[in-house]
């Protein structure tokens, strides 16, 4: 795997992954999605200079040299796959013949996306989820009633194929519906769904587990996308207010089929400060005016739902256990440009649970009540940082907060994003891969 990379994120998503992916893609050939769906919101900043919002699709695509893989581990939502497709054609970028999803990627089904809203709207402890029916789709792939992309493209073509597929499920699914007051499941309107989107998706459905074992086999440079982060991960994050995938190292495996007995460079992308979008613990949130400032400057709306993010300090504690966890080579810190005015930084260092001092992550949802994040106090700057293309050209504060995290990870700092475009970077150790 010469050369191949993965961006995954430290924190609960949001990192600035869609803008480093974009950046580092410039000489890929590959970009991959291995986990979640459309929960993520990528943003990338066109030529244009306009925004642009990856959801579902690899944020690789935009580069014309690079061919986009949707993985196994991935739910594909038919809808949000081909608006999406859509609005890369507005946008001038045509994804004919270089997109491929894997035949046996999970397909999320219209009543996924109506029962994730219904569940959230009455869940006495809803998880703030982004409604695009990701957990009931993982949770029917689990549960082996789920529909495959190589289902769906038989379903178009067999009638009684399909009827058969989805029968249990329909009547599993109506059950719930009528608990939730929804009305009723019409079966010829999603035998008709399956027909149309089975008939669309097929052009683009094949073994793309073989495709990428070949490719790399020839040596070209794949780059794993990483969805979500660490801390919404289904297994290692703050359960259970986390998504339902494989959010990090551990899901590129599993969710492409591709072995990687030779490690790919893990680079881990970790923002200056903290935000999560959604409920569950935060150690060090700000409610008051630090997160408000930092909600306001850092731009901290969902890519995807528009909700306000809650904003907070760095916490350390918290990104050295996601690096641990994903073997991190490599940090990429991104928004530093947001802290520019800002003095003293506070940096979380330790947490203090029930009087004592610890720097393990709990995996206890309540322990998080009783924690209390201990800081370390570092100086802030004032001069503005976007121009800055060189580590030298940060102003010392600056640089000591990053050797700060540096020293603290034991993880070399390979890239300092200071703006939203693609320019607004430092490379600290030349040319990435
Ligand atoms: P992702 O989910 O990890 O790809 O991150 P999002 O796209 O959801 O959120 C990151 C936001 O920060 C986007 O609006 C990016 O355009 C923006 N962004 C990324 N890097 C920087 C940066 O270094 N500085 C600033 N000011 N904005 C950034
Ligand atoms: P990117 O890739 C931030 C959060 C939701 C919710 C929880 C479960 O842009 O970093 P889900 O819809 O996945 O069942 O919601 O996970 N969440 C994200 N938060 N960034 C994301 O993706 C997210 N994807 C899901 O807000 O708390
Ligand atoms: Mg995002």
């Amino acid at each position: 795997m010469a050369g191949s990379l993965a961006v995954v994120g430290l924190q609960w998503g949001d990192e600035g992954k869609g803008k480093i992916v974009d950046v580092l893609s410039e000489d890929c050939d590959y970009c991959v999605r291995f986990n979640g769906g459309a929960n993520a919101g990528h943003t990338v900043i066109l030529n244009n200079g306009k925004e642009f919002v990856f959801h579902l699709l690899p944020t690789g695509l935009l580069r014309e040299n690079v061919k986009g893989i949707i993985g196994n581990g991935v739910v594909l939502d038919p809808e949000q796959f081909f608006a999406e497709i859509e609005q890369l054609n507005t946008v001038g970028v045509d994804v004919s013949n270089r997109l491929f999803v894997s035949e046996r990627t999970h397909i999320v089904l219209p009543f996924h996306k109506t029962l994730d809203g219904a569940k959230e709207a009455l869940d006495a402890t809803p998880i703030g989820t982004t409604k695009r029916g990701i957990g009931l789709a993982y949770a029917d792939k689990a549960s082996r009633s789920g529909l495959r992309a190589a289902d769906l493209v038989e379903a178009s073509r067999n009638s009684s194929f399909a009827r058969k597929r989805l029968l249990s499920s329909i009547k599993e699914k109506s059950a719930l519906f009528s608990a939730y007051r929804l009305g009723t499941i019409n079966e010829s309107e999603l035998l008709d769904w399956l027909h149309r989107y089975g008939q669309m998706l097929r052009p683009f459905v094949t073994d793309t587990a073989t495709l990428l074992r070949k490719a790399l086999a020839s040596r070209k440079k794949v780059l794993f996308e990483g969805a979500q982060g660490a801390l919404l991960d289904i297994d290692f994050g703050t359960y259970p207010f986390v998504t339902s995938s494989q959010t990090g190292v551990w899901g590129i495996s599993a969710g492409t089929g591709v072995p990687l007995r030779r490690a790919v460079k893990v680079l881990g992308v970790l923002k200056a400060y903290t935000t999560r979008v959604g409920e569950g613990p935060f150690p060090t949130e700000e409610s008051g005016e630090i997160g408000k400032r930092l909600r306001a400057v850092g731009g901290e709306f969902g890519a995807t739902t528009a909700r306000p993010r809650r904003c907070g300090w760095l916490d350390l504690v918290a990104a050295k256990y996601a690096s641990l966890l994903n073997g991190v080579d490599g940090l990429i810190i991104t928004k530093m440009d947001v802290l520019t005015g800002m003095s003293p930084l506070k940096v979380a260092v330790a947490y203090e649970i029930d009087g004592k001092r610890t720097d393990t992550f709990p995996t206890l949802i309540s322990d998080f009540e009783t924690l209390k994040p201990l800081y370390e106090e570092l100086d802030g700057w004032d001069e503005p940082i976007n121009s800055a293309r060189r580590l030298n050209a940060l102003p010392k504060e600056a640089r000591q907060y990053l050797r700060f995290i540096e020293r603290y990870l034991g993880t070399p700092i390979e890239m300092v994003s200071v703006g939203m475009g693609r320019d607004a970077i430092i490379r600290t150790k030349g040319k990435q891969n």
